[in-house]
C-alpha cells in the first residue's frame, strides 16, 4: 500500500523514542555545524529574493534564469507545454518569463531544485519520495491559485505551498542512514510515524540553514497548525489550506470535500462559494501543472 500523507492514527511508543533521539541528534549536529544540508541553487535564491520585493524587472529575473541552464531548458519546456495553457511556440527565455509570469516561475524554479535535489533519492525510499513530491507538487499549484484566488499578499505563494513538507525527504534520509549504521530494517509505519512528527521543527531548520525567510520558516513549522505561527499566520494558513486540498486531490470524495470544507483553516481563508468550487472544478488541471513541474 502507498504511503499516505494524512495522518489520522497515533504515533507509537517506539516511533515517539525514535523521533525524540533522532531530534536531539539533529539538533546537536546542527550546533556543531556537523550535518550535511543539501545545497540551495543560486538561482532559487536569487529569484526568491527578486520576487519578494516590491518592484523587480522582466530582465534581472531573464539573468538569473540564464545562469542555470537546467532552469532555463525546463522552463521553456513548461511554457510550451499544454498544462501551461501553451498555443504557440516559443523559443526565448524572456518570452517564457513572459508566459509563466516572474512569481509563478519563482515556483517552478523551486520546484525543480526540489524535485531534482532533495526528493529523489534510494530505490528502498524511491516509492515515498515520489509521492511525498507529488502531494508537494500539488499543494503548489493549489497554493498558487487559492493565493491568487484569496488576493493573498504572500508573493511566493507556490512556493510555500511546494516547501511546507520540505523537512518530510530529509527526515526520510536520516532514517536511511540510521538504518545503514545499524543494518536494522525500521517497520513502514515506523518511517511515517517519525516523519510526520519531525517533518515540521526539521523543515524550519532546514529552512533557516539555507537562510530563506522567516516566513518560509514559520510555513514549514506551522502548516499542520498555522494559528501558532504568529505574524506568519497568513503564509502558514495558505500552506494549510494548499496541504488539505492536495489531499483531497490525491483521493477525492464527497464526504473529504465536505471534511475540507469545514475546516478551519478553509474557513478563516474566507474564500466564498465561487472560489471554493472553482478549485474543487480545477482537480484535473491542477494535477496537469503538478506532474508537469
Ligand atoms: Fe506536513
Ligand atoms: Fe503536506
Amino acid at each position: 500500500m502507498p504511503p499516505t500523507h494524512s495522518h489520522a492514527r497515533s504515533p507509537s511508543r517506539a516511533s515517539l523514542d525514535l523521533a525524540n533521539r533522532l531530534a536531539r541528534d539533529f539538533d546537536q549536529a546542527m550546533a556543531a555545524g556537523d550535518i550535511e544540508i543539501p545545497p540551495l541553487r543560486q538561482s532559487v535564491v536569487q529569484l526568491l529574493e527578486l520576487c519578494n520585493r516590491p518592484t523587480f524587472e522582466v530582465r534581472e529575473v531573464v539573468e538569473v534564469v540564464h545562469t542555470d541552464a537546467a532552469l532555463a531548458g525546463h522552463i521553456l519546456r513548461l511554457a510550451n507545454s499544454a498544462a501551461f495553457g501553451a498555443k504557440q511556440r516559443i523559443d526565448s527565455i524572456t518570452e517564457a518569463v513572459g508566459r509563466l509570469g516572474a512569481r509563478q516561475l519563482q515556483g517552478v524554479a523551486a520546484g525543480l531544485m526540489l524535485k531534482a535535489d532533495l526528493f529523489k533519492g534510494s530505490v528502498r525510499l524511491g516509492t515515498r519520495l515520489r509521492h511525498m513530491w507529488s502531494h508537494s507538487a500539488l499543494a503548489g499549484v493549489y497554493a498558487r491559485d487559492i493565493g491568487q484566488l484569496a488576493q493573498l499578499e504572500p508573493r511566493a505563494a507556490m512556493t510555500i505551498g511546494l516547501m511546507h513538507d520540505v523537512g518530510e525527504p530529509f527526515v526520510l534520509r536520516q532514517l536511511l542512514d540510521l538504518e545503514e549504521a545499524t543494518g536494522e530494517t525500521l517497520p513502514d509505519d515506523v518511517l511515517d510515524d517519525v516523519v510526520h512528527v519531525l517533518h515540521a521543527p526539521i523543515g524550519a531548520a532546514l529552512v533557516r540553514a539555507w537562510g530563506l525567510s522567516e516566513s518560509l520558516a514559520a510555513v514549514a513549522e506551522f502548516h499542520h497548525d498555522w494559528a501558532e505561527a504568529g505574524e506568519h499566520s497568513p503564509s502558514a494558513m495558505l500552506a494549510q489550506v494548499a496541504d488539505e486540498f492536495a489531499q483531497w486531490s490525491a483521493n477525492p470524495s464527497a464526504e473529504g470535500g465536505r471534511l475540507l470544507l469545514a475546516s478551519p483553516a478553509v474557513q478563516k481563508l474566507g474564500l466564498d462559494h465561487r472560489a471554493l468550487g472553482s478549485l474543487f472544478l480545477a482537480r484535473d488541471e491542477v494535477r496537469d501543472v503538478a506532474r508537469a513541474l
